[in-house]
């Protein structure tokens, strides 16, 4: 494995961290067995990852609470753990979000009880909130890093002009969206302003949601409760137009001796200011799969190849 150092602070990182929204996320997905989403997390400690990314909106705090039980045993030093509020969910289903000071405050300190903490490593803002501004929430939690509950502020799912002004005074370490080959809107103006400003950039849905698995066929389909079928790039017409270039990218990984996921993960890495990768998943075998990923290095050639591939051209 292969470590790094998150921006504006003295985290390290395995490059190939794992997203654990499918361990008891069950707002997200049908049918998921708790017990494989621990042997997950503990798999991927075994074999060096040491990036843990959950969110308390996964499974309404199930999620915290798994990835809790399995760290509990592991050295405090050896894992550095990710969450994300902000979302307040009612027992009806409802979510609202809220970045309210008082209610991010609360939300830390519930994270902190399922995660069975004294303290989490970087803590995100899930989504923005158009009701209060960022100089209350990311005040909020440059006061909570003060006193040690978090180490370091990420935000997600903003535009660029809720990223600068969420960095306004420079406190944010990381940002977290929307990112692999085959959505690669976040070169335009975040992925840059990231490099630009010392923040970390981390992929989410490295993997196009799976569909850089490479195992979705043109008659795929997802279970109903399954959160990714209302995803644009699952909708029929751009679905089987984007496996035709799937495909050419998987002829190209197996020219390169790699596997298409492989190949996905090791062209994210490539791109500068993407610090490390948290593919996620049900399957524990993949995580060996995908931490294989740091050997893969691109060379500009190849970058090139794989760039016709993505315009189609
Ligand atoms: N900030 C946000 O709003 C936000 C939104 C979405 C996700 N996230 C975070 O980002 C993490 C990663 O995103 P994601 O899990 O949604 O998508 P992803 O990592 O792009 O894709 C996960 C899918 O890829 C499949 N997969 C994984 N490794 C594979 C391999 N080696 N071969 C074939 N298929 C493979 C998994 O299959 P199986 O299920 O069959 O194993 C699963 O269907 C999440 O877990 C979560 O922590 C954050």
């Amino acid at each position: 494995m292969k470590y790094t150092t998150l921006k504006k602070s003295d985290i390290e990182v395995s490059v190939i961290g794992l997203g654990t929204n499918a361990v008891g996320g069950h707002n997200l997905f049908q049918k998921l067995n708790e017990e494989n989403g621990k042997e997950l997390v503990r798999e991927a400690l075994n074999i060096g990852v040491t990036f843990f990314d959950t969110a308390d909106i996964y499974g309404f705090g199930r999620s915290e609470e798994l990835v809790g039980e399995v760290l509990k045993d592991i050295k405090r030093d050896d894992f550095v753990i990710a969450t994300k509020g902000g979302q307040h969910w009612f027992e009806n289903g409802s979510i609202k979000v809220d970045n309210h000071p008082d209610y991010l405050r609360e939300a830390v300190d519930k994270s902190l009880y399922r995660l069975q903490l004294d303290y989490v490593d970087l803590y995100y803002l899930h989504f923005p909130d158009t009701e209060t501004p960022f100089a209350e929430s990311i005040g909020e939690l440059a006061r909570l890093k003060e006193e040690g509950k978090i180490r370091a502020i990420g935000v997600s799912n903003v535009s660029l002009e809720q990223l600068k002004e969420a960095n306004v005074h420079g406190n944010i370490s990381v940002l977290q969206s929307p990112y692999h080959m085959l959505d690669r809107s976040a070169e335009t103006e975040l992925l840059p302003y990231c490099v630009e400003n010392n923040i970390s950039f981390i992929p989410y849905g490295p993997l196009a949601f799976g569909l850089l698995g490479g195992t979705f066929t043109q008659d795929f389909k997802f279970d109903t409760h399954d959160w990714r079928q209302s995803l644009p790039l699952f909708q029929s017409k751009q679905f089987h137009q984007t496996l035709e270039i799937v495909n050419k990218l998987k002829q190209f990984a197996s020219q390169k001796n790699t596997t298409l996921p492989n190949l996905a993960l090791a062209w994210l890495l490539a791109q500068e200011g993407v610090d490390a990768v948290i593919p996620g998943g049900k399957r524990k075998e993949r995580i060996l799969e995908n931490s294989q990923a740091i050997e893969i290095i691109l060379s500009k050639e190849e970058l090139n190849i794989i760039n016709h591939i993505l315009r189609n051209d």
